[in-house]
């Protein structure tokens, strides 16, 4: 066992069954992770960045002992999920995006306060922290507002700021500023980052979908995708294998009938995705050099297509995710739709 790992998994693996009321059959498995193996360190900020559906909340859920794997193993503070979940509770916090916890009737102070009398937090030290936190994350001076007259970012602070309250050793964030406006997801993530600094041997998982989430925030990334993690390193290094290609982004006026696979089969070209915009379209290109560009343009000016506006890009984690997975991120979710009963 290693102690220095705030988080291990070995092919980890969740099937959920669904059943047929009536005649108790299985109708239907699910694999919602598949062969999850992550080590993270303590101290890390680790993301996992996935579409809907790709198994983030459920590898939450058995991280936080919520729920069992149906292969593999996880350790969490160097404890098994499954075996010794009383010695991981203790010395975790998970806190979800969306979530309407909290009691409206209470001020932010009293729901926090209260929240740290089920940890068994002294209340001097409470009110101490809960004074400190909700100064960082900006909210100090909400603290007695009724928390059912917050609105739902300053009632994301708050719930956020509950999760570090006990101050854990490993904290879960399940989609932390989903649903937040540009200022109060800076906020949060900002908040996140300091504490961190503030408390470097503390270790936060973080689930996203936002790409940019992960790769300003986080130390580690790890792409997951239909329940299986496709890659895990540093955003710098997910993008660097991308470094070899020239990224170009093209918008043009109506496509007249182009499609990605016209384009594809030009040599040179090794992805092309075309995305209707108002009035024109957007095409995004992967060439294995600058010089394959003078034939798309060529293509383009055969079909009458004009150019608006050509910009080269710097690799992003959108283009790692298009880079293993086949298509954007947006189109993954779309599939996952289109998949429920
Ligand atoms: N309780 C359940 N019973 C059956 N299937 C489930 C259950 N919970 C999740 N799933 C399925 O497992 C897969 C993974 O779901 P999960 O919620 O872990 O994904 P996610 O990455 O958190 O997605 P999102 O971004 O939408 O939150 C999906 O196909 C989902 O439909
Ligand atoms: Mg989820």
């Amino acid at each position: 066992m290693n102690t220095d790992l705030a988080i291990e998994t070995h092919n980890l693996g969740r099937i959920y069954t669904i059943r047929n009321r009536r005649e108790r059959r299985v109708r239907r498995e699910i694999v919602a992770l598949q062969d999850v193996n992550l080590q993270i360190p303590r101290g890390e900020l680790f993301g996992l960045l996935g579409p809907n559906g790709a198994g983030k909340t459920t590898l939450i859920k058995i991280l936080t002992t919520l729920l069992a794997p149906t292969s593999g193993w996880a350790r969490v503070a160097g404890y098994d999920v499954v075996r010794e979940p009383q010695k991981i509770r203790p010395r975790i916090n998970m806190v979800s995006g969306g979530e309407s916890s909290g009691y409206g009737l209470l001020t932010v102070r009293e729901n926090l306060w209260m929240f740290a009398q089920f940890y068994g937090l002294p209340s001097r030290e409470a009110n101490r922290r809960i004074e400190e936190l909700l100064r960082r994350i900006g909210l100090e001076d909400r603290i007695h507002t009724k928390s059912s007259d917050l609105s739902t970012g300053l009632r994301q602070k708050m719930n956020i700021v509950r999760g570090f309250l006990t101050d854990p050793e490993i904290l879960f964030l399940d989609e932390p500023t989903l649903g937040l406006d540009v200022n109060a997801a800076r906020d949060v993530r900002r908040f996140v980052r300091e504490w961190l600094d503030v408390h470097p041997d503390r270790t936060v998982l973080l689930t996203t979908h936002y790409m940019v989430e992960a790769d300003e925030l986080c130390d580690r990334v790890a792409i997951i995708n239909q329940g299986q993690v496709l890659a895990c390193d540093s955003p710098e290094n997910l993008k660097r294998r991308l470094e070899r290609d020239a990224l170009f982004e093209i918008e043009i006026t109506s496509p007249n009938g182009l499609t990605g696979a016209i384009l594809e089969a030009i040599p040179g070209v090794r992805r092309a995705l075309l995305t209707e915009t108002n009035g024109g379209a957007r095409l995004d290109l992967t060439l294995v050099a600058d010089s394959a560009l003078p034939d798309v343009i060529s293509v383009l000016t055969e079909r009458s297509v004009r150019v608006r506006h050509l910009t080269k890009r710097e690799p992003t984690l959108e283009d790692v995710f298009v880079e293993l997975v086949g298509k954007p991120m947006a189109e993954a979710e779309k599939r996952e739709d289109e998949d429920e009963p």
